[in-house]
């Protein structure tokens, strides 16, 4: 009999391997039936043997530490790459393609560095490097780009795209909790990153922004000229105040389309509490999305942990079993993809949120709002809301719309004068 199996060589056996497993084994005959053919994982690749695992495969599964023994096993059809980082990881997906291996990949942090160049590798060859699990955990909003929303232009993307840092920034606002206390408890539930510092730093996000905006405009926006800001400076007074003027904080990862440019980044900012985005909670992500045809769409569901993420993962892989004559990986033609251009963003326009924290005696106020007007931002709301302890105390503005160059010229001028105490907290408002 024809044996119509599909082996899988795994690679990482951590929160999303392990929940990748745990689905094919719970979903096995319903994925038989829609693929007909049952899928197997033949062999595991880990950094350490030795390790007692919570979760294992079936005894026929064998585990290496040799990334060869999936490379070059001429039974493996498909090759998952969970292991994260970058060095290994890439030298894993590269080594598959060249050995004829479609791969399935969730990470970001390697195809934000390394996607153009492993995107016209597998195209080269006609094989599949899917990354549904990379962006967005369980959302399929890979696929929604790529195929479902691919006759639009997309006017703009606006994302909740990093479970830990939504999940920290929840806790704070709705339980109060410390930054600390919320980040070793987003590094319990399997949240955080390794190096958690890519989620509260912005990075993770960033990495994410960067997959997304070459799938829904065909450019490459590198990474290192996205601005980036992460979470790790929220304090809760900010997080108070934003509540009451009706606003949550959220670390928002952004692109626009202006006249044939990109204006993109990832940035904390204030959401209107009425906004669909400011609803997103915990590990939840979401993506709004607006397209010249067919409108707003927002995509939401679990950005992160095992059972959502593995089964973007799984996905992937059965899309591969699929489609064996032509591989969508970047949903573009060209196998080079052009760098995006981009709007510098001195240039881009919000409305901001400003904490001062200035000694308190008269005229410092005018004195604030002075410098603001000189540098064309009009002042919206002005709350000076703490009893003096003695010494200081914050004032909070809220401002009209103002171009990002006048306002780094104010917080310039402002932070240089002697009553100002404590550097400047700064936000933008969605
Ligand atoms: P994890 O829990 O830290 O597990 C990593 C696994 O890879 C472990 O089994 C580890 O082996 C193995 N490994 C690491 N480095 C290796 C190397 N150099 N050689 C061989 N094996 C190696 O990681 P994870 O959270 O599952 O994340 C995996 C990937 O998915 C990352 O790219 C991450 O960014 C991405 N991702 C994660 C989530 C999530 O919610 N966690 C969501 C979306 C995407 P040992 O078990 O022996 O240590
Ligand atoms: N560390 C990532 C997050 C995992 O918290 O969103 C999902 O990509």
């Amino acid at each position: 009999m024809e044996d119509t199996g599909i082996r899988i060589g795994l690679a990482g056996f951590g929160t999303v391997g392990s929940g990748l497993l745990q689905i094919l084994e719970s979903n096995r005959s319903w994925i038989t039936k829609r693929l007909g053919a049952e899928l197997t994982v033949k062999t595991i690749l880990v950094r350490d043997l030795q390790k007692s695992r919570s979760s294992l495969p079936d005894a026929d599964t064998t585990f290496t530490a040799r990334m060869e023994d999936l490379v070059h096993d001429p039974e493996l059809d498909i090759i998952v790459e969970l292991i994260g980082g970058q060095d290994d990881a890439y030298r894993l997906i590269k080594n598959s393609l060249l050995a004829g291996k479609s791969v399935v990949t969730a990470n970001k942090a390697l195809l934000a560095e390394h996607g153009p160049e492993l995107f016209e590798l597998a195209a080269a060859r006609n094989l599949g490097l899917y990354y549904e699990a990379s962006v967005a955990g369980g959302i399929p909003i890979v696929q929604t780009l790529k195929e479902s929303l691919a006759g639009n232009r997309i006017k703009s993307l606006t994302g909740i795209l990093n479970g830990t840092a939504n999940f920290i920034l929840s806790e704070m606002t709705h339980k109060q909790l410390g930054y600390e206390q919320a980040l070793a408890l987003a590094q319990d539930k399997g949240y955080a990153e390794a190096d958690p510092a890519l989620d509260v730093d912005g990075l993770d996000a960033a990495h994410k922004l960067t997959v997304l905006i070459r799938l829904a405009y065909g450019q490459d926006y590198p990474l290192h000229e996205l601005p980036v800001h992460g979470i790790r400076d929220v304090d809760q007074y900010d997080i108070l105040r934003a509540k009451d003027f009706g606003y949550v904080l959220k670390l928002i990862a952004q692109v626009k389309e202006q006249s044939g440019s990109l204006q993109a980044g990832v940035f904390p900012a204030l959401v209107r509490s009425d906004h669909m985005l400011a609803k997103v909670d915990g590990p939840f992500n979401a993506v709004l999305l607006e397209g010249n045809a067919v409108g707003p769409i927002m995509l939401y569901g679990q950005g992160a942990g095992d059972l959502p993420t593995g089964s973007a993962v799984l996905a992937d892989i059965m899309t591969l079993v699929n489609r064996k004559a032509f591989y969508n990986n970047t949903g573009f033609l060209d196998l080079s993809m052009p760098k995006a251009s981009i709007l510098p963003p001195e240039l881009t326009s919000a409305k901001h949120y400003f904490r001062f924290t200035v000694q308190d005696r008269p005229g410092v106020l005018s004195v604030l709002s002075g410098i603001m007007g000189e540098h064309n931002i009009s002042i919206a709301q002005v709350v000076q809301k703490q009893e003096a302890n003695g010494q200081t105390v914050p004032v909070v503005f809220l401002t009209h719309t103002a171009q990002l160059k006048d306002v780094n010229s104010a917080v310039r001028e402002i932070s240089g004068l002697d009553f100002i105490k404590a550097p400047t907290v700064h936000y933008r408002l969605l």
